[in-house]
């Protein structure tokens, strides 16, 4: 009886399988760095920022991931894939230890890229992912964001879309004043202090009109509904098109769905993030992250404590 039940369960929802990571952002806070590198190459300590992404999308199950690129993002699929030069370099010299730094981002996920070729902002993005995404939900995680891996937030929001449908984005409490640089979330509670229903959504909103401190962070798990609906979406702030207008949409037609019956898409569900992240499109932010990883790195973290203690003593 049991094994059946969880036969149907496993039928009608294939467990979470693909991760979108939309890359295709020009970079231009990090100017003249990224004049010919892309940012999520940037690194933090020694690796860059997009790897810590995708090594976060794996540790929650996800191993299928999608990069939506764009011109001068070659060094992203250079990353990803095997450098077998510099493998076979190392080998040599009998570097096991590098030789596995080298191997550990081309083992790490199946890497899939498509081109986004007009940068018409997130939505469209997302959108790009259609064909490759078919009709299963997806996670889609920004690059700016890195959420530390000692707080896990991705497994959590996938735990809740596979209970509860439809889509659950990530929200996080940030100072009203910070409100306009981010998606903003009316939300309604539910019997879990983590986890709340979200009724309203409005792109970067001035903070006087907000309807809450509540940031979108950028981690998304999608039901595929989203993708006919971002067809029709019009470009909304800073003219580009939008994935909160888009889900938006989602949450308002669940809303006004008749009797309860609720809507195609499903509801929109948020989890409340109290971990650490640091945005890495913000150089202050980068430069945080940076200091704060590698003071808790084993190789680097003792002597490198030392050396910002006295730092801050002597020097500031
Ligand atoms: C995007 C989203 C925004 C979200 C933010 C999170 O904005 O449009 O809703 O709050 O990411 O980082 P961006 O920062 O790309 O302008």
């Amino acid at each position: 009886m049991r094994s059946s039940y969880c036969l149907r369960m496993t039928q009608s929802h294939p467990r979470i399988s693909k991760a979108v990571i939309p890359a295709a952002g020009l970079g231009t806070r990090f100017l003249p760095a990224t004049k010919a590198t892309p940012k999520e190459m940037l690194p933090v300590v020694d690796k860059p920022a997009i790897q810590y992404v995708v090594e976060e999308a794996v540790s929650a199950g996800l191993s299928d991931v999608l990069m939506i690129t764009g011109r001068n993002k070659r060094p992203l699929e250079d990353h990803f894939d095997r450098n077998y030069e510099l493998e076979e370099a190392l080998s040599r010299k009998g570097d096991a230890g590098r030789l596995a730094k080298v191997q550990e981002s081309s083992d790490l996920a199946t890497m899939h890229y498509v081109r986004q070729g007009d940068p018409r902002g997130l939505g469209h993005a997302v959108l790009c992912a259609a064909p490759h995404v078919g009709d299963q939900p997806f996670a889609v995680l920004l690059g700016d964001d890195l959420i530390d891996p000692r707080d896990p937030l991705l497994a959590r929001m996938v735990e809740v879309q596979e209970r509860e449908g439809g889509s659950v984005i990530a929200l996080m409490e940030v100072d009203p004043a910070q409100i306009h640089l981010y998606g903003c979330a009316a939300v309604k509670p539910t019997g879990e202090s983590d986890v709340v229903k979200v009724t309203d959504l409005v792109e970067k909103p001035d903070p006087a009109d907000a309807p809450s401190n509540l940031a979108i962070i950028g981690r998304y798990v999608l039901d595929p509904a989203v993708f006919a609906i971002l067809r029709e979406t019009e470009p909304g702030r800073g003219g580009e098109i939008q994935l909160t207008d888009a889900l938006q949409k989602l949450a308002e037609a669940e809303q006004s769905a008749a009797g309860g019956a609720g809507s195609a898409g499903g509801a929109v569900h948020g989890v409340i993030f109290k971990g650490r992240r640091y945005d890495t499109g913000d150089r202050g932010d980068y430069l945080r992250a940076i200091v704060r990883l590698a003071c808790e790195r084993e190789d680097l973290g003792p002597e490198f404590r030392d050396w910002l203690r006295s730092y801050v003593t002597e020097e500031m």
